[in-house]
């Protein structure tokens, strides 16, 4: 089977058939049915990169399309390798490893992934794809802070650098006559000096709203969303237990220092929340379309009206539309199995 469909594909691009022209190609979500949880998706000529875990290890994917990433057709055109695991899991849970990601710092590839609520880093590699022949595990990675932290992402602003941005718990108590009354999950910015190591970190948002308090005040799962010299962060707010686990938005003003919380602006509410049979639909990336003109939003869901924090969330991804002021539109969560068009440049 396998190398049938390989025949084909090679006869299709031999005989110039399968094109960037051909807008018949569809797909449907979700890509992932199970451990689909904090879906981070990356194109880089000529593959897409998937980054999951199973809570104890980093895996990479990569594919042709979107579809491939489907367990059953994946299985023929996509290939999975074990990039990290976890020397000693803790049987009963609590150190589980979260929300790889892949990003290129200077011409290098990082995977940057939480485990033990810590953010760390791999040994960088000139290739998304060769990690070298032995699968990493703790001796390898390097702590990139000491604090609490979570979901750790790179944001590149325009004319200021890298930045790393986190789910963090610094200053996150707030008292009220010498009393502790809450702790709140946050969002902290700092500086990245270099792949390996942040500089002085600040906190770039709290979870003060209605919609990002619902059960246990959250922001977290921070992803850099950009068009044109505008840059946004989308965060994950409110409990992932809930239904309510929705996308926030943080519009930076196109000049002031990234690393002042008063340069960014909160949206007023969530800008996608649960619907058509898809409930907690949030912790996301973004990546770009094979010919660069469409940005995708990549998210977990799950099918439970409860909201779910577990493995049973699924992967989906949709197109992100512009507004005429070029403000981003996320729309409405797709249904699981409606017929999307695959993402522009698709071979
Ligand atoms: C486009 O792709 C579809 C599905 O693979 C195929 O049936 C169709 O012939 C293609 N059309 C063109 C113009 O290449
Ligand atoms: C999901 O991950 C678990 C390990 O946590 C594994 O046992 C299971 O087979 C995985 N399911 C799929 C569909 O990959
Ligand atoms: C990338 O290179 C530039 C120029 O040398 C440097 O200023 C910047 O710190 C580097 N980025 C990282 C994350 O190391
Ligand atoms: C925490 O509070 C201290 C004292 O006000 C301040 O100096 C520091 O920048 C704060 N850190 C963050 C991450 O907000
Ligand atoms: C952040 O920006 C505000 C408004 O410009 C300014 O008042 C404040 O001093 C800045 N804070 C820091 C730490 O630079
Ligand atoms: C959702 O929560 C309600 C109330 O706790 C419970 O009765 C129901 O079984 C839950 N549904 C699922 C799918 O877990």
């Amino acid at each position: 089977m396998k190398s049938l469909i390989t025949i084909w594909l090679s006869m299709l691009s031999i005989l110039g058939i399968a094109n960037a022209s051909n807008t018949t190609n569809t797909f449907s979500n979700p890509l992932r049915d199970q451990n689909g949880s904090d879906p981070f998706l990356v194109f880089i000529e000529p593959y897409y990169y998937l980054l999951t875990t199973t809570w104890r290890d980093v895996q990479l994917t990569r594919s042709r399309t979107l579809a491939g990433f489907k367990p059953g057709i994946g299985s023929a055109t996509s290939e999975t390798k074990l990039i990290y695991k976890m020397a000693n899991p803790n049987p009963a849970g609590g150190n589980d490893v979260w929300a790889p990601e892949l990003h290129n710092l200077n011409g290098t590839w990082y995977i940057y992934f939480s485990q033990d609520r810590k953010s760390w880093v791999l040994p960088g590699a000139s290739d998304p794809w060769d990690w070298g022949t032995r699968v990493y595990s703790d001796v390898d990675r390097t702590q990139v802070h000491q604090e609490w932290g979570i979901d750790g992402t790179v944001v590149t602003i325009p004319k200021w650098g890298e930045y790393f941005v986190w789910s963090c718990m610094t200053n996150s108590t707030s008292t009220t006559q010498g009393q502790e009354v809450e702790e709140l999950q946050s969002l902290c910015i700092s500086p990245l000096d270099t792949p390996t190591s942040i500089g002085q970190f600040y906190t770039l948002s709290q979870p003060l709203e209605t919609w990002e308090r619902v059960e246990i005040p959250v922001n977290e799962g921070p992803a850099g969303l950009y068009h044109g010299d505008r840059v946004w962060i989308a965060y994950a707010a409110s409990f992932c237990k809930t239904p309510d686990y929705s996308i926030g938005l943080l519009a930076w003003d196109g000049v002031s220092d990234p690393l002042n919380s008063t340069s960014w602006t909160k949206s007023k509410g969530p800008v996608f929340i649960s619907a058509n049979g898809n409930f907690g639909t949030a912790h996301n990336g973004f990546f770009t379309s094979p010919d660069g003109t469409e940005t995708w939003n990549i998210y977990h869901a799950t099918p439970n009206a409860n909201g779910s924090c577990g493995a049973d969330r699924q992967t989906f991804a949709q197109v992100v539309n512009w507004d005429e002021d070029g403000t981003p539109e996320f729309g409405a969560p797709v249904r699981a199995g409606e017929v999307l068009s695959v993402p522009s440049g698709e071979i």
